[in-house]
């Protein structure tokens, strides 16, 4: 507490998900039980082990309710329960228990923004105008079957209303037409809502995974936008995003949350085009979401010491005292392997952009296969894979959602059957049993970074430093506790040895004379000017 008051801005940890290591799991390519080639819970009950190892503090597992699985669950045809695929709800009971025992907290994705098509409330909604749960989706009448009532796109493409032409109203959706928007302005949904909230919080969920946040309400006047743009980021509009009315839905959640013990958290979907607007979705009295996901800063695509400064500075210093929120990879983001993989040192980059995370202060989220170097499987890999009943459809982000590559053996280890997505080629070099045995893998260095963040003071506890290099090809930048515990981090993402120079270190230069990692093999630089290997990494500390 002493701490977080003499820091102000950068506070230090106060609650177990401030300096938290969140776990992505995609339940359906993590690990198979059953030979029918999609993963389920009892596999991540099975791998726990594995991730207890690997150091990590939570797991976000994608969602695994019963869907239509036109986007793979984002289209939840129930929220209290379990679809056969992934398994039951007791197997979820047995998951949580034994995330228990080895101090792993699990969170739900919860998609409060819309349902599936489906879903008992929008068959209902879309029988007839008068049905009760008419108003629990988004219906306006427009000028009939071919002019829809504003020219909203879509985050999918398209216009964001499809016809339904027996009750001759359009339904509005910001993402599939299979995904109809929710009326967040009707009583009785909402509390349907929090019902869901309350079910997963009662058995045993540490919180939520919040998808599509800035979505939940639109513009009640429904002004038109003749010429909107492209879909994607462009989503983000004043109209269907970011409204006034979010911000109470989230602090109504946010004191469910609060009425239950152990911290149960909020992990917010929450893109935003400015650091400033993503300031604010903590809440003005910082009691919405604890953890929204900084889409900006996962928006680095190339190495760049200059970028990573930049947005790094940004989510460190300009979010108040909010706990920021890193991450590079996902289920809808290519994986960083391959993103900032020149094609020849993709490992060492890999490493690099690990440290870039992990040795933030804040909670770091990674994405399965992160840690042992997994690639984006080409397109045409993925045409390898039919469609059918386990690959319903073809997703342009299949290939981030490829199967966990556990060993060298059948299938890296996923399934005994034949897998819904392919194996990447290479597993047999990235998989979790052979880096395991290898001091200089990807994994050994994951865990090595993930052990600091518990082990060492100032990285546990640290605020956040800027540096200045002295070098504009290098990122560097410090951690530094009340009591005196301080760390450096030195991050050359260049093909070049770069010498640096270090200024800003306030109160003085502590002599790093301890090396704490470092890839390659590197001294730990003792004094603040000295050389850093091209894509190497130094994290030195001060005793
Ligand atoms: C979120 C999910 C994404 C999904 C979309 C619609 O963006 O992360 O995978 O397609 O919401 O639910
Ligand atoms: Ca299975």
């Amino acid at each position: 507490m002493l701490a977080a008051l003499c820091l102000g801005g950068s506070a230090a940890a106060q609650h177990w998900y401030d300096n938290a290591v969140i776990y992505e799991i995609y339940p359906r390519s993590f690990q198979d039980t059953n030979g029918d080639g999609i993963g389920d819970l009892n596999g991540i009950t099975e791998r726990l082990d594995y991730l207890k190892q690997l150091g990590v503090d939570a797991i976000w597992i994608t969602p695994f309710y019963p869907s239509p699985n036109k986007d793979f669950g984002y289209d939840v045809s129930n929220y209290v329960d379990v679809a056969k695929d992934y398994g039951t709800l007791a197997d979820w009971d047995k998951l949580v228990a034994e995330a228990k025992k080895r101090n792993i907290r699990v969170l739900v994705d919860f998609v409060l923004n819309h349902t599936s098509d489906q879903h008992p409330w929008f068959l209902e909604s879309r029988s007839s105008r008068t049905n009760p749960k008419r108003d629990w989706y988004v219906w306006r009448s427009g000028g009939g079957p071919t002019e829809p009532p504003t020219h909203w796109t879509s985050i999918f493409g398209g216009y964001a209303w499809t016809w339904d032409a027996k009750t001759q109203q359009w339904y509005y959706h910001i993402f599939l037409p299979q995904q109809p928007d929710v009326n967040w302005r009707n009583p009785e949904l909402r509390k349907a809502m929090y019902d869901v909230v309350r079910f997963w919080l009662d058995r045993g969920a540490s919180g939520f995974r919040l998808d599509a946040t800035p979505y939940l309400f639109e513009d009640s006047k429904y002004p038109d936008d003749p010429h909107p743009p492209p879909a994607s980021r462009a989503g983000l509009m004043p109209y269907n995003s970011g409204r006034p009315e979010n911000h109470e839905v989230l602090r109504e959640m946010r004191a469910i949350l609060d009425g239950y013990e152990g911290n149960p958290v909020m992990l917010g979907e929450s893109v935003t085009a400015t650091i400033a607007d993503l300031r604010k979705v903590y809440g003005e009295n910082y009691d919405e979401i604890q953890l929204p996901m900084d889409f900006l800063f996962a928006d680095l695509k190339t190495l760049d010491a200059a970028k990573f400064k930049k947005q790094v500075d940004a989510a460190q210093l300009d979010l108040g005292k909010g706990t920021p929120v890193f991450f590079l990879s996902s289920h809808d983001h290519p994986r960083q392997w391959s993103v900032f993989g020149d094609g020849v040192h993709n490992d060492e980059i890999a490493k690099l952009t690990a440290a870039l995370t992990l040795a933030q202060r804040g909670t770091v989220l990674l994405y399965y296969g992160e840690e042992i170097g997994m690639g984006t499987m080409p397109r045409a890999e993925l045409k390898k894979a039919p469609i059918g009943e386990k690959r319903p459809v073809a997703d342009i982000r299949d290939g981030e959602r490829t199967p966990m590559q556990w060993d060298a053996g059948g299938n890296a280890g996923f399934s005994t059957g034949a897998p819904w997505l392919p194996v990447e080629t290479d597993y047999r070099k990235y998989n979790v049993a052979s880096e395991k045995r290898r001091a200089d893998s990807i994994y050994s260095w994951y865990a090595g970074l993930l052990k600091l963040r518990h082990d060492n003071a100032a990285f546990r506890e640290g605020e956040y430093v800027p540096l200045d290099a002295g070098n504009a090809n290098v990122f560097a930048f410090g951690r530094r506790t009340v009591a005196g515990e301080a760390a450096l981090i030195v991050l050359n993402p260049s093909g070049e040895e770069q010498k640096v120079r270090i200024t800003g270190w306030p109160g003085g230069w502590p002599g790093f004379s301890k090396l704490l990692e470092a890839s390659p093999a590197a001294k730990a630089p003792g004094g603040s000017g000295f050389s850093v290997a091209p894509f190497g990494v130094v994290i030195a500390g001060v005793r």
